[in-house]
């Protein structure tokens, strides 16, 4: 039995959430194996929309585990507003959402830090989500990181206080003016911890590997997108794990040739929020129409996304580094009406024409070379058969397939589970 991983191939936000919860029907255990609450994906079934910050999104399926692997860093803060959230569905989430001993916990000094690196940055920032990610995964490798399974031990406030002590004095070393009242933070986040440990934390790698060995077939769910992997993304504007297919390895302590299926995840246009290069960025009508019927506003931070054409440079590049099996495209209706349609397949660079993704992507250096594709009128929102695709976003999908040689066996039009077509 294999551990399939769905992971996004862009800046993130992809429509991750939502195949999961697809997919999940298909599988008796869903992983989150990296990131945390800077993640915000989003699930849409029997007319209610909602959003995910660290839990799974398998969690809707009643018969399924929900594992949050030792790869992610938890805020209690946010989770407790996130069970909160699911009340409403009636799950029984102290059974079926368990927590590895292993995942790390995001301090509230931790989201503080974030913030004082971020203002301290000025105009060079990463247009972090301020979720306190970077410092808790800074103290994960700093080797002074709290874990979950601490949380278990009597003295464990007494770490707590060390930390936040030392936190409190890195932020005074920043010196930039931002306001906060820790006294507060801390009774909202020593209450969430209570809360917290009403659920069940594991030994997870061992879980999963018994799980595996018993037949259960297992989904790994990444966060974030390829682009924005520690090591393989746009550094410095990336996130702090890594959110490739190593990651679920590292994330979850499951071995490399247990992976099966890897399922890549892309709009068929592009979009990021926060800052970084994005070569394929559009400042015109058409990249506010992707918007504005695309939606594209941050599920987490309401900001609005930047949009751009499909950029076939870094999605080739995203799939070798992940081993994409099958592609998942997202959001083509999006695109029903638009006359022509532009995919970038090489770039220009230093006077070469170069179909990799070199080191340096910053904007002067890189000029995208188009294709063009007619455009379609149809709306795809109500289409269930890939036999009533119309033809110029069929020869689309064509070319994509071809280019990157990786067949694309779903096509989702629109953002209900229902709205989704098997090829
Ligand atoms: P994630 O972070 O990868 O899970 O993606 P997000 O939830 O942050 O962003 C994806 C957005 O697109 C959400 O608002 C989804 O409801 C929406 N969505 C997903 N698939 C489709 C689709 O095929 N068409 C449209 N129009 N919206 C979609
Ligand atoms: P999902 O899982 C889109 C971006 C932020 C910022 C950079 C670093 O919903 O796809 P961080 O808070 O990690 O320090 O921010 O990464 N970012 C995301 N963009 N979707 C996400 O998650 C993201 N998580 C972080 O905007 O540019
Ligand atoms: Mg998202």
């Amino acid at each position: 039995m294999a551990v399939d991983l769905l992971l996004g191939l862009q800046w993130g936000d992809e429509g991750k959430g939502k195949i999961v919860d697809v997919l999940t029907s298909n599988y008796n255990i869903i992983a989150r194996f990296q990131g945390g609450p800077n993640a915000g994906h989003t699930l849409e079934f029997d007319g209610i929309k909602h959003v995910l910050r660290t839990i799974p999104s398998g969690i809707f399926h009643k018969e399924s585990i929900n594992v949050i692997g030792n790869g992610v860093v938890i805020d209690p803060v946010v989770f407790v507003q996130e069970l909160d959230g699911l009340d409403q569905f009636n799950l029984d989430y102290k059974s079926n959402l368990i927590i590895s001993r292993k995942a790390h916990v995001i301090l509230p000094t931790h989201r503080l830090l974030d913030a004082a690196s971020e203002t301290s940055k000025g105009k060079a920032k990463i247009g972090s989500t301020l979720k306190g990610i970077g410092p808790t995964y800074m103290d994960k490798t700093g080797r002074n990181g709290i874990r979950i399974g601490d949380l278990e031990l009597n003295n464990w406030k007494d770490k707590y206080r060390a930390l936040a002590n030392k936190h409190q004095a890195m932020i005074n070393f920043y010196n930039v003016d931002i306001q906060y009242d820790l006294k507060e933070m801390e009774t909202e986040f020593f209450e969430a911890v209570e809360r917290l440990k009403e659920l069940q934390f594991i030994d997870s790698e061992e879980y999963l590997n018994q799980a595996l060995k018993s037949g259960k077939p297992i989904l790994a769910e990444g966060a974030q997108g390829s682009l924005l992997d520690i090591d393989f993304g746009t550094y410095p504007f990336v996130t702090s794990s890594n959110t490739t297919a190593s990651g679920a390895c590292t994330g979850l302590g499951v071995a490399p040739n247990k992976i099966g299926e890897v399922f890549g995840i892309f709009k068929a246009y592009t979009t990021r929020v926060g800052s970084g290069p994005f070569p394929t960025e559009l400042f015109d009508q058409v990249g506010d129409d992707m918007a504005r019927i695309g939606h594209e506003f941050g599920a987490v931070t309401g900001r609005p996304r930047r949009c751009g054409w499909l950029d076939l440079v870094a999605l080739r590049y995203a799939c070798q580094v992940n081993g994409v099996t099958q592609l998942n495209m997202m959001k083509g209706d999006v695109l029903s009406g638009f006359k022509t349609l532009k995919v970038c397949t090489a770039y220009k660079y230093k006077g070469e024409v170069i179909k990799h993704l070199p080191y340096n992507i910053e904007e002067e250096n890189i000029t995208p070379i188009y294709t063009e594709f007619e455009g379609w009128t149809e709306d795809l929102t109500k289409m269930t058969e890939a036999s009533q695709l119309p033809k110029q976003l069929n020869d689309y999908i064509d070319f994509l397939e071809k280019e990157l040689e990786i067949p694309i066996t779903i096509v989702s039009v629109g953002p209900d589970r229902t709205q989704t077509i098997n090829r």
